[in-house]
C-alpha cells in the first residue's frame, strides 16, 4: 500500500490563500495526476474488468450512471440478455466512495475521475475573470486562479464526472430529492404524454426507494419500501455534539424565520452542564447523552420528510432534513451500482448466474452502428475500444497515445445511450446522428440530421458564501479525510460496535439541513433557491478542490452553498472537438448574458443574489456562544452593493448538474431529440436515458429524477406494444454497418 505522510501531502497541494481580497483567486497549483493516499477497497464484491463476453445481446446499454445502470438491471431481471458498458472500472468499495463525508475526495480519485474542462463563456475576456479558471502550465501542471505562470494556456472550468461503474452517483453529495411538480408536468405538457403527470410519476419513486428513515405517521404509503436504493437521513446526534456547528445551525434558522428558541435553550443548557462538569466542548465533542434536548429541538424545526406528498411541498418555505442515498445501518452510500452488482452476482439454486446481465468495463463505446436499409436507420450494435483510461477526461489518459483493442457487439432489440449530458450527445454525433453541418464538417457520414443533439444544455447556477471562525469545528477536528494514515474518523465509522451517531463524522454527508425557498424572481412560485452548508471551504470546482475543501489542518471554515433551481438558460452546447472518440467534446454553457436575454439573465442573477444575501444573514444571526463568523468570500467590498455582487455571480457562478443536451420534445419541435418514450426521433431501436433527456433542468438535485426516469424507461421498453424495433432479420448479411 502506497501512503503519504500528511505533511508530504500538504506540501504537494498548495494551500488555499483565500483570506485576502481574492485578487489571486483560488490560486492552486497541482499535478495533473494528484498525489493520493490509497487504501484497498473494503470488499472484493466487485465486477471484474472484462470486454463484452458475447457477440450479441438483446439490449446494449452505454453508460452505467443513474440512467443506464438501473435500466440494465431491470431489463435483465425481466429476462432479457443485456450488456452494460462502462469506460471505467468498478470502484464501488473505495473508502471515499462509501463514506458520505468523503464525497468530495471521491470525485477526484484518480481511479475514477473524469475531469472535463468546460467553458462558462465563449467570450475569453469574460471567462478570464473567473477566479477558479484552470490553466495548463508550461511544466505540465494545473494552475487555477488569477495568477497563472507565464506561458500557461487556458483549459477552462473543471467539471468533475465519474468514469466508472455507477456514474456520478458514486461520488455525488448523496442528496436525493424529488423534482418539483412542474418539472414533470412540463414534460407532460410539451409532449402531450399524460404518463409524465407529476402524480403518476410518484410510482417510480416507490419502485426505486427503500426508505430507511422514520416517516411521519400515515405517510408510509407514499414511499417505496423494497426498492434497490436505500434512503436515510444523517443521524441528528452527529452535528449536535459540536457546539459551534449547532450555533451555526441556530443562526441559519433565525435568519430563515424558523423559531430557534428551544434549540438555543438546549444548547445553552448543554454548555452550562459541560462547564459545571469540566467537559471540554471547545476543543472536543459534547457527549452524545448531552445532546438529546438539542436533537429534539432540531426535529421540531425541520420538515421531517422533504420527499413528502403534500400539495404545497414545492412552494412552502422549508427548512428540511435531506434524504440521501445511503443505508441507515452502516451509513454507506447506496446506488444503482449496487443494484447492478447484486443483479450480476445473483445465483440460482444450482449456483448458476440467475440473470443474463453482462457488464463490460474498461470498454469505451465509440459508435452506435445502424442498419440503414429500412425506412428509418435502426440501431443494431455498438463499436468499442477495450482498455484502461482511454477517455481523455481521465487525467491518466491525457498524455497517452491512441490505443485500446477495437471490437463490436450487436444488439438485437435496442441500443440505449446513457453516457450522461456530455457523453451521450458526443456518442450520437460520432455515430452520425446530429446536426448535419457539424457532422459534415468533421467528415462523419450523416445517418440522421438531428439538429437538437448537443443543444439545449442547461445547468444550475451555484455560488457559495464562505467564512472563517476564531475557533474550530470540533466535529471534524480529528478527521484526516483519509489524507493521512490512521484516520480516527474512519476507525470510528467502521467500528461495528458503533451505531447511528456513534459512527461519527463519516456517517453523514455533513449537510445538516437544506433551506428551500422561492425568490422574488420565480415565475411559478416553486422553490428556486436552496442553501445548504458544511464545515469546509468550498468555492467551486477546480483540480484539487476536494483536498483544499476539507483538510487535516484547517478546521474553522464554513461554506454556505447557494443553488439556483429553474434556471432559464438553455443556450449550452456540446460540440465535437474531433472524430477521435477518446477526445472530450467542447462544452460551452454560455452562462448568463452570453446565453440569455438581459431580462432573463437579470432574473436568474437576481434570484441568486437573494440567495447569497440570505446566506450572509445566516452567518450574521449566529448566537454569541462560540465566536463570530468572518465572511471573506465574496469579499466585503463585493457584497457591499448589488451591482458588484451581481458581477461576482456573472464571473463566478458554476454548476454540476449538467442536463438537457438531448431533450425530449414535441413532434413538431425540430430541436427535439427524443420522443416522450426516450426514443431518438427518426430512428428505430435507439433511446437515450440519462440527464440529457430532460427538456428543462429538473428540481434542485437531479439524481433521483434520473433514477425515476430509468424506471419509466424500463416500463416504456418492456410494456410497449411496438417497442420501436423490427423483427430480427433472417439474412443478417443484408445489414449495412457503418
Ligand atoms: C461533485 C458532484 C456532486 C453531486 N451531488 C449531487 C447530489 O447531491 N444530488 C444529486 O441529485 N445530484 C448530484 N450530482 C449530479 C448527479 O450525480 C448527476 O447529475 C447524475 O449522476 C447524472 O447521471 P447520468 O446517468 O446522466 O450520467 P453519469 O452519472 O455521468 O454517468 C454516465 C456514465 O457513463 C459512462 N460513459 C460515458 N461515456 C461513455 C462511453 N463512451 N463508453 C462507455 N461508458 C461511458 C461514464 O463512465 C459514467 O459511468 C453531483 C454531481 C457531482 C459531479
Ligand atoms: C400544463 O398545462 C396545464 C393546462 O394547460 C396548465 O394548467 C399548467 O400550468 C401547465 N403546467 C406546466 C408546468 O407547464
Ligand atoms: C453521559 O454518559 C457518560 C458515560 O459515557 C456518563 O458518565 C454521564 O454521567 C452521562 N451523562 C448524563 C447527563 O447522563
Ligand atoms: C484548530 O485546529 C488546528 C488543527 O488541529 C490547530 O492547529 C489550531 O490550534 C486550532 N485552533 C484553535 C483556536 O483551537
Amino acid at each position: 500500500m502506497k501512503s503519504f505522510s500528511y505533511l508530504a501531502l500538504l506540501s504537494a497541494i498548495a494551500p488555499c490563500a483565500l483570506a485576502g481580497s481574492g485578487v489571486d483567486g483560488v490560486d492552486v497549483l497541482i499535478d495533473i495526476i494528484q498525489p493520493q493516499n490509497s487504501y484497498p477497497q473494503t470488499s472484493d464484491k466487485l465486477i471484474p474488468i472484462a470486454k463484452p463476453a458475447k457477440a450479441e445481446y438483446e439490449y446494449v446499454i452505454i453508460g452505467s450512471g443513474p440512467g443506464g445502470a438501473p435500466l440494465a438491471a431491470n431489463l435483465a431481471i425481466a429476462g432479457h440478455s443485456v450488456l452494460l458498458i462502462d469506460a471505467g472500472g468498478d470502484f464501488g468499495h473505495l473508502r471515499e466512495r462509501e463514506s458520505p463525508a468523503l464525497a468530495n475526495p471521491s470525485s477526484e480519485r484518480n481511479e475514477v475521475s473524469w475531469g472535463f474542462f468546460t467553458h462558462h463563456y465563449e467570450n475569453e475576456e469574460r471567462a478570464l475573470k473567473d477566479r477558479k479558471l484552470t490553466w495548463l502550465t508550461p511544466d505540465g501542471k494545473f494552475y487555477s486562479g488569477q495568477n497563472a505562470p507565464e506561458g500557461s494556456t487556458v483549459l477552462g472550468n473543471f467539471y468533475p464526472r465519474y468514469g466508472g461503474l455507477g456514474g456520478c452517483a458514486e461520488h455525488n453529495a448523496l442528496v436525493a430529492l424529488l423534482p418539483s411538480k412542474n418539472d414533470w408536468d412540463t414534460i407532460k405538457n410539451v409532449t402531450g404524454d399524460a404518463s409524465w403527470d407529476n402524480t403518476a410519476m410518484r410510482k417510480y419513486l416507490k419502485k426505486v426507494e427503500k426508505v430507511e428513515y422514520p416517516l411521519p405517521e400515515g405517510t408510509e404509503g407514499s414511499h417505496g419500501h423494497d426498492g434497490y436504493l436505500s434512503m436515510a437521513i444523517n443521524p441528528a446526534g452527529i452535528p449536535a455534539q459540536d457546539v459551534k456547528l449547532m450555533s451555526v445551525f441556530a443562526g441559519a434558522a433565525k435568519a430563515f424565520g424558523v423559531d430557534n428558541s428551544a434549540l438555543t435553550a438546549a444548547l445553552n443548557g448543554a454548555v452550562s452542564y459541560a462547564q459545571e462538569n469540566s467537559i471540554d466542548y471547545e476543543t472536543g465533542l459534547l457527549p452524545l447523552n448531552l445532546t438529546t434536548a438539542m436533537q429534539d429541538a432540531m426535529a421540531d424545526m425541520l420538515v421531517w420528510d422533504m420527499n413528502n406528498d403534500d400539495p404545497d411541498r414545492d412552494t412552502k418555505k422549508a427548512f428540511g432534513r435531506l434524504p440521501q442515498h445511503m443505508d441507515s445501518k452502516n451509513f454507506r452510500r447506496s446506488t444503482p451500482r449496487d443494484y447492478v452488482y447484486d443483479t450480476y452476482a445473483a445465483k440460482t439454486a444450482n449456483g448458476k448466474r440467475k440473470y443474463k446481465l453482462d457488464v463490460a468495463l474498461h470498454t469505451l463505446a465509440t459508435k452506435v452502428l445502424f442498419d440503414t436499409t429500412g425506412a428509418k436507420p435502426k440501431a443494431v450494435g455498438v463499436d468499442y475500444l477495450f482498455g484502461e483510461s482511454l477517455y481523455r477526461a481521465d487525467p491518466r489518459a491525457i498524455h497517452t497515445e491512441d490505443g485500446g483493442v477495437p471490437g463490436t457487439v450487436k444488439a438485437t432489440k435496442e441500443v440505449i445511450v446513457a453516457g450522461g449530458a456530455f457523453n451521450s450527445p458526443q456518442i450520437l454525433k460520432l455515430s452520425g446522428v446530429g446536426p448535419k453541418e457539424e457532422l459534415e464538417s468533421f467528415g462523419i457520414p450523416v445517418v440522421l440530421d438531428l439538429p437538437g443533439v448537443g443543444e439545449n444544455l442547461q445547468d444550475r447556477l451555484e455560488t457559495s458564501v464562505n467564512a472563517e471562525f476564531p475557533t474550530n469545528f470540533t466535529r471534524i477536528l480529528s478527521c484526516y479525510y483519509l489524507a493521512a494514515d490512521g484516520d480516527p474518523c474512519w476507525a470510528q465509522y467502521v467500528d461495528a460496535d458503533n451505531t447511528a451517531a456513534e459512527k461519527g463524522t463519516y456517517a453523514s454527508n455533513g449537510v445538516v439541513m437544506g433551506s428551500f425557498f422561492t425568490s422574488s424572481y420565480s415565475d411559478d412560485g416553486e422553490h428556486d433557491l436552496w442553501i445548504g452548508g458544511f464545515p469546509a471551504l468550498f468555492n467551486g470546482f477546480y483540480p484539487g478542490y476536494s483536498s483544499n475543501a476539507a483538510t487535516v489542518a484547517n478546521k474553522n471554515w464554513w461554506s454556505w452553498l447557494v443553488l439556483k433551481a429553474h434556471t432559464r438558460n438553455n443556450a449550452g452546447t456540446v460540440k465535437l472537438a474531433s472524430t477521435n472518440p477518446r477526445d472530450t467534446p467542447v462544452i460551452t454553457f454560455h452562462n448568463t448574458y452570453e446565453g440569455q436575454t438581459k431580462e432573463e439573465a437579470d432574473k436568474d442573477i437576481g434570484a441568486l443574489r437573494e440567495g447569497m444575501r440570505m446566506a450572509v444573514s445566516f452567518f450574521e444571526n449566529i448566537p454569541a456562544i462560540d465566536g463570530a463568523a468572518s465572511v471573506f468570500w465574496p469579499p466585503k467590498e463585493v457584497r457591499d452593493n448589488d451591482e458588484s455582487l451581481d458581477e461576482w455571480i456573472v464571473e463566478e457562478a458554476w454548476g454540476h448538474h449538467a442536463s438537457c443536451s438531448n431533450k425530449i420534445g414535441a413532434d413538431d419541435d425540430k430541436m427535439a431529440v427524443l420522443d416522450s418514450k426516450f426514443r431518438v426521433r427518426g430512428t428505430k431501436g435507439l433511446r437515450v436515458v440519462d440527464a440529457s433527456a430532460f427538456p428543462r433542468i429538473p428540481g434542485i438535485f437531479p439524481v433521483l429524477p434520473i433514477m425515476m426516469m430509468a424506471e419509466k424507461a424500463t416500463e416504456d421498453i418492456l410494456g410497449a406494444k411496438n417497442p420501436g424495433h423490427c423483427k430480427p432479420r433472417k439474412n443478417k448479411n443484408k445489414n449495412k454497418l457503418y
